[in-house]
């Protein structure tokens, strides 16, 4: 059963936009990627593309003073993240946008930073960073996560979830020089550490799935697809020596 089964996608959003954030990452990988960005000015301008319901837009908005546009295709993260702007008086300041980020209308050169976590491979890397690359300034900067592996040699059952996924794994140093060759710096980069997957994302992915098999206690075919999705967190906890996520902090040339 996959994300092409209807009933499959319908639970997995229901799991997935109940979530603090949508994939692994944390505000202390966000702070470190950010200081990375020395030269940022004080009022920076910030495109989060697959912002998710905005965990990282959040961050962005409490660590810089800048202004944010936050952009993610599925309609109902945008509306929730509008809604927490709003809770937190942030909508002056950043403003949640439905879009694709393959075909964004937006001026060229007018960014200082491009925050994406998790989310560019939705596009693959090598569509993206052109993408990246015209929207910022030259000088602007740009961090995002991507999944990577980390050991040759993964078990089968890692190999076939991530195919599974549509997902095609590379390594570190093939995104860092896609990242050279593709006109900008590589500033850094650095491997999320383990807490990044399972404080924030795992744990309550987890909580949220316990909660849900009650919910649906009587409805087989539900049970069924929480048991795998539940799946992805066991694999990280067996494996994640075989693949991890790394964060890369560029700059435009
Ligand atoms: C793994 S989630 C990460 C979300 C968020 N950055 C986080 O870490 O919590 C990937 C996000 O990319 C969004 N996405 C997928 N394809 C996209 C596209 N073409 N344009 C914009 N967003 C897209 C999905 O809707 C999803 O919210």
């Amino acid at each position: 059963m996959s994300k092409t089964n209807p009933r499959f996608m319908a639970l997995f959003l229901e799991l997935f936009e109940s979530l603090p954030r949508q994939g692994p990452g944390s505000r202390a990988c966000a702070e470190r990627a950010l200081r990375l960005c020395r030269e940022l000015p004080p009022v920076p301008r910030i495109l989060d593309l697959g912002c998710g319901t905005g965990a990282q837009t959040l961050y962005l908005a409490e660590l810089t003073a800048g202004s944010i546009l936050a952009i993610d295709s599925h309609a109902p993260s945008i509306e929730r993240l509008r809604q927490t702007l709003a809770e937190r008086g942030l909508s002056r300041r950043a403003k949640a946008q439905v879009g694709d980020m393959a075909q964004l209308e937006l001026p060229t050169a007018s960014f200082d930073l491009i925050w994406s976590e998790g989310a560019l491979y939705n596009i693959g890397i090598e569509m993206a960073l052109p993408i990246c690359l015209e929207l910022l300034r030259p000088g602007g900067y740009l961090a995002f996560t991507d999944a990577v592996w980390r050991r040759e040699n993964p078990p089968e059952e890692v190999r076939a979830a991530f195919e599974q996924e549509g997902v095609t794994l590379g390594w570190a140093a093939e995104v860092a020089a896609a990242i050279t060759q593709g006109g900008f710096e590589l500033l850094d980069h650095f491997t999320l550490p383990d807490a990044a997957w399972w404080d924030d994302f795992y744990t309550p992915m987890l909580a949220r799935i316990e909660a849900m098999r009650h919910q649906y206690a009587n409805d087989r075919e539900a049970l069924t697809i929480l048991d795998e999705i539940a799946k992805e967190p066991e694999m990280h906890r067996h494996y994640a020596n075989y693949y991890g996520y790394e964060f890369f902090v560029a700059r435009r040339r």
